[in-house]
């Protein structure tokens, strides 16, 4: 019997690793892990993690690499994973990826592809700053893109939308510096895997997935 297979969102903040991770995991029938969204649920349910992580993720700065590697073990070796999974945010160092290789042979895992959407830091401060999310679902919208059908209202759930604490100008630009010093270097390690798929962003969303849908298959 093959490995269950493991597919990988990379790319710059705001690229919509989240957006079309969401759309994959149920066309293949597996779970979508968001590291970021995981590490924001920690924050706000106050837990040890979210105590450490807050001031980082407030900052705009990447969360040390042990805590990120414990929160993404953790939900990888949940039973819901166990015939694969997609996951976005994660790995975003070197040595995040070093280990995450480790532990997916471990899990005998096979790490299929690296799907990874590019898009330019002009591009990515106009859809952060107009990104809205949704308090009760984590629904996620564009308020030039994919605005909701009534202004603050999730379209899905009725629910609040609230702009992320690091969608401003500052921080966003704080996070792609660190995007390009930490996390580009990963594109040439998964090139040399031949994992690596590299995918252009700028693109409709569907168009996007159109790409996406094609390298998973
Ligand atoms: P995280 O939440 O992962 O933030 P990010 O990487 O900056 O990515 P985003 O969530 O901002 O963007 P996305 O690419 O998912 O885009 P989306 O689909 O939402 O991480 C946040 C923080 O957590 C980090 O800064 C760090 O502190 C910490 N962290 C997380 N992982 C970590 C790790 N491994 N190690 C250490 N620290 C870690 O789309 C963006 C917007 O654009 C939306 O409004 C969407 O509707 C719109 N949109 C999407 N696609 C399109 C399109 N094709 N056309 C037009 N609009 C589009």
């Amino acid at each position: 019997m093959s490995s269950p297979k493991v597919y990988v969102l990379a790319g710059p903040p705001g690229s919509g690793k989240g957006t079309q991770a969401k759309l994959l995991a149920p066309e293949l029938k597996v779970p979508h892990i968001s590291l970021g969204d995981l590490l924001r649920e920690a924050v706000r349910s106050g837990t040890e993690v979210g105590k450490l992580a807050k001031s980082y993720l407030d900052a705009g700065k990447l969360v040390p690499d042990s805590v990120a590697i414990k929160v993404a073990e953790e939900a990888v070796t949940k039973k819901e994973c166990r015939n694969g999974f997609v996951i976005d945010g994660f790995p975003r160092t070197l040595e995040q990826a070093k280990l995450f290789d480790a532990l997916l042979i471990k899990l005998k895992f096979d790490l299929s592809k690296v799907l990874y959407i590019d898009i330019p830091l002009k591009e990515i401060l106009k859809r952060l700053t107009g990104r809205r999310s949704c308090r009760n679902c984590g629904a996620v919208y564009n308020l030039t893109s994919k605005p909701p059908k009534v202004e603050n209202v999730c379209d899905v759930c009725g629910g609040e939308l609230y702009q992320r604490k690091d969608d401003t100008e500052d921080v966003i630009k704080v996070r792609f510096g660190v995007y390009e010093k930490q996390t580009s270097p990963l594109v040439d390690y998964y090139k040399k895997q031949g994992k690596l798929v590299y995918i252009d962003g700028t693109q409709k969303v569907d168009q996007v997935f159109k790409e996406v849908c094609k390298a998973v298959s």
